[in-house]
């Protein structure tokens, strides 16, 4: 298989701000033990969650989108007319259009931006930090607000206990800048996909191949559908490799890495990714214990939870990596 392709030359392109929402509404394993056949100590080996938060049913994914980027605004010292993008990752859209950036650009009143969804199911977040990246380093835009946010709950079966205790809501944003310190901010990131497998991990209805019916309701075609055992070894491959490579071709060992903020699906697979790079377990940004699998908003969170709670200091690395549906998967390497 080819290699990747790499980020030449890195420009200086830094996070100035980050914020994060969470519903307060925690669903925990007990919960789900009345739900389904289950158990708190089958969900805790198998996965490593222990409770997930879940939106009211009011409250859509650009309510907690428009949250998390007022605060990552706020922690920017930043005004909303300074964005000239958004780009918001997400598979749990408030409806197939418009974009839930364009409800976004709406909620913090961004009037000089442009704005569109990114659709990289887990991987999203790395996809439109790399977006973001592209488009500042080509001298098209100045400032950019980066967004992971779903309500996985909208498209949750609670009746399947092969997915229900996995997902939950959330979103995360940075705002992203050009900098003056050359060698900091984004150095590097490695986008990859492979269709062969697009259907591991798909909601089968509400598009237009299956568009919305009784029988589509009926048949509960508008859920999450997956095929567990094969996205996990898919997933501990891709993990692994992405890791190792971004991690490789920029002279980094496993001392070298600050923060691993992997995408948060299982914490067997995220073990299997930091084990490969020879990480040790202190060096890793776990939430899935807390949150459960947020699709794209599980490295949005995750970035910002190191950011503002972590502090990190300048010369630290902070690694993201993910995979998701598609299948797709990477990383993105940053130098504070
Ligand atoms: N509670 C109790 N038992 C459950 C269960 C649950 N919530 N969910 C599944 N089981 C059962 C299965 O029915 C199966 O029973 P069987 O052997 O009688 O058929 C048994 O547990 C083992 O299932 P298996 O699929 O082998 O478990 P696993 O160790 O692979 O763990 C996942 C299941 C889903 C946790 C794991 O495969 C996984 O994490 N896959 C990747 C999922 C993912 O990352 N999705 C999102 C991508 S971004």
């Amino acid at each position: 298989m080819e290699l990747p392709p790499q980020v030449k030359n890195p420009v200086p392109i830094a996070i100035r701000g980050a914020g994060y929402y969470l519903p307060d509404r925690v669903l925990t394993n007990a919960d789900l033990e009345k739900m389904v056949e289950t158990s708190d100590e089958w969900i805790t080996e198998r996965t490593g969650i222990k409770e997930r938060r879940v939106a009211d049913p009011a409250m859509s994914t650009s309510d907690m989108a428009i949250c998390a980027a007022k605060r990552a605004l706020a922690n920017a010292n930043m005004q909303p007319g300074e964005i000239d993008m958004i780009i918001c990752a997400t598979i749990t859209p408030d409806m197939q259009f418009p974009s839930t950036a364009c409800l976004i650009q709406k909620g913090i009143d961004a009037r000089g931006a442009f704005a569109f969804d990114v659709s990289a199911a887990c991987t999203g977040f790395i996809y439109a930090l790399a977006n973001a990246y592209t488009f500042i380093a080509s001298d098209y835009v100045k400032n950019v607000l980066v967004i992971g946010a779903e309500k996985m709950s909208s498209i949750t079966d609670y009746t399947d206990r092969n997915t229900c205790v996995l997902f939950g809501d959330g979103a995360g944003a940075v705002v992203l800048s050009r900098t003056d310190n050359p060698g900091h901010g984004i150095v590097d990131f490695i986008l990859e996909s492979d269709g062969r497998n697009a259907l591991w991990l798909q909601v089968p209805a509400g598009g237009s191949r299956i568009p919305a019916s009784t029988s589509s309701i009926g048949e509960r075609m508008h859920y999450i559908s997956m095929e567990g055992r094969e996205v996990f070894k898919f997933a501990v491959t891709a993990m692994k490799r992405t890791t190792v490579r971004i991690a490789e071709r920029n002279n980094l060992k496993a001392e070298d890495i600050t923060w691993l903020i992997p995408h948060q699906a299982n914490k067997r697979i995220i073990d299997a990714a930091a084990a490969a790079l020879g990480l040790d377990a202190s060096h890793i940004h776990f939430n899935i214990q807390k949150y459960g699998n947020m699709s794209a908003a599980s490295t949005a969170v995750g970035l910002a939870e190191v950011i503002l709670e972590k502090k990190p200091k300048a010369g630290d690395h902070l690694l993201l990596v993910a995979f998701g549906a598609g299948m797709t998967w990477g990383s993105l390497l940053i130098r504070w």
